[in-house]
C-alpha cells in the first residue's frame, strides 16, 4: 500500500492516477472537504490533516511507502507553511516510522537550507532532515518551480480574454520543471525503493515570465498584453502583509527573489524533465495554447 499525502494538489492529483494503475494499492489523505472525483475507485480515499496527529496514523496503517505532497504554501489561505511543511509534515514522517513503513518519499523544494530568506524552505530543509533521521528509508526528491504553476499564474487572465499577469520585470530565466516529470521521478522512486538519495528535479529550458507570455502569444497567433505587479508593490505586500495576511506576504517576497535572484536551477546529478513550457501550455486544462 502506498499513501500519498496532499493528493488533490497540483502534484498529486497527477500522481495518484499513475499509480493507481500499478499493482500496489494506493490511499490517498486528503483534507475535507476535498472532490476526488475521477480518482479510479481501487483508491481508498481517507479524510484527514496533516497537523491532526490521530488522522495521521490511521493513515499510515498498513503502509510500505508514503509520498509527501503537501504544502502549506499555496494552497487554501487557511493553511501555512510552519504548521504544514513543518509541523504536519513531521508529524506524518514520525507516524510512518512508528507504523514500520519501509520508504518515506518526501517532496522537497529547489533551494531547501536552513538560511533561505523563504520560511518554506527553510520548513522543507528542517523535514529534510527529519526523514532522513526517522529510521526508515527515503527519498528527498527537490523539484525546481512548477511550470504548470506558473502558467496558471501568468496565463489565466489571457483565456477569459485578459491580460497576462507578470510580477516584477519578468526577464529572470528560471529552470522551470513539469509537474508531469515530478511525478514521473516519484514513480520511479516508488518503484526502485529507499536509495537514501537527495534528487533535484528540473526542467530542459530556463524561461522568464515574459517568454511564457510571448509563448502564449506565439500560440494564440497575437501578440498578448501584460498587467504587471511592479517590484516595488510585491515588495510592500511581503512588508505589509505580513501581520495579517502572512500566506500572502509570503508568496509576494517569493515573487521578489524569483525576479531578482539566479533561479537557473541546475545542481549536480539533478534529473532533467522532457517536457517544456510550450509542452506545459499544450496541457494546460484552460487553454492558453
Ligand atoms: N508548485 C511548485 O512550484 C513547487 C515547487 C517545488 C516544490 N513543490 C512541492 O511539491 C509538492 C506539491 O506541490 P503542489 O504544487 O502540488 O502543491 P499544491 O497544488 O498547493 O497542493 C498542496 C496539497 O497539500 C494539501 N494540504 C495542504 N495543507 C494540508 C493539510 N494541513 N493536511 C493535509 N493536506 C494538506 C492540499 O490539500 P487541499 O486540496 O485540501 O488544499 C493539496 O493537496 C509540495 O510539497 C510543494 O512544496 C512545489
Amino acid at each position: 500500500m502506498i499513501l500519498v499525502a496532499g493528493a488533490t494538489g497540483s502534484l498529486g492529483s497527477r500522481l495518484v492516477p499513475r499509480l493507481a494503475v500499478g499493482v500496489e494499492r494506493v490511499r490517498a489523505l486528503v483534507r475535507p472537504p476535498a472532490s476526488m472525483r475521477g480518482v479510479a475507485s481501487e483508491v481508498e480515499v481517507l479524510e484527514g490533516d496533516v497537523r491532526d496527529r490521530d488522522a495521521v496514523a490511521r493513515a499510515v496503517a498498513g503502509v510500505r511507502a508514503v509520498v509527501c505532497a503537501v504544502s502549506g504554501f499555496g494552497g487554501r489561505e487557511a493553511s501555512d507553511v510552519r504548521s504544514v511543511d513543518g509541523e504536519g509534515t513531521r508529524n506524518l514522517i514520525a507516524a510512518a516510522a512508528d507504523a514500520g513503513a519501509d520508504h518515506f518519499v518526501f517532496v522537497s523544494v529547489f533551494g531547501a537550507a536552513p538560511d533561505h530568506p523563504l520560511e518554506l524552505q527553510r520548513e522543507k530543509f528542517r523535514s529534510e532532515e527529519a526523514v532522513r533521521e526517522c529510521g526508515i528509508g527515503w527519498t528527498i526528491v527537490r523539484p525546481a518551480p512548477s511550470g504548470d504553476t506558473w502558467v496558471h499564474v501568468v496565463g489565466d487572465a489571457v483565456a477569459s480574454g485578459g491580460k497576462a499577469l507578470v510580477l516584477g520585470r519578468g526577464r529572470n530565466p528560471i529552470s522551470f520543471v513539469a509537474t508531469d516529470d515530478v511525478a514521473t521521478v516519484i514513480v520511479d522512486a516508488l518503484a526502485g525503493g529507499p536509495d537514501r538519495r537527495v534528487v533535484p528535479v528540473t526542467g530542459p529550458e530556463d524561461v522568464s515570465l515574459q517568454g511564457i507570455v510571448e509563448r502564449i502569444g506565439r500560440n494564440l497567433g497575437h501578440e498578448v498584453g501584460m498587467r504587471r505587479v511592479p517590484r516595488t508593490a510585491l515588495r510592500a505586500m511581503a512588508h505589509l502583509a505580513r501581520p495579517f495576511r502572512p500566506a500572502i506576504a509570503a508568496r509576494a517576497h517569493a515573487a521578489v527573489l524569483m525576479d531578482t535572484t539566479d533561479m537557473r536551477y541546475r545542481p549536480a546529478g539533478a534529473v532533467v524533465g522532457g517536457m517544456r513550457i510550450d509542452d506545459v501550455l499544450a496541457s494546460a486544462p484552460t487553454s492558453v495554447a
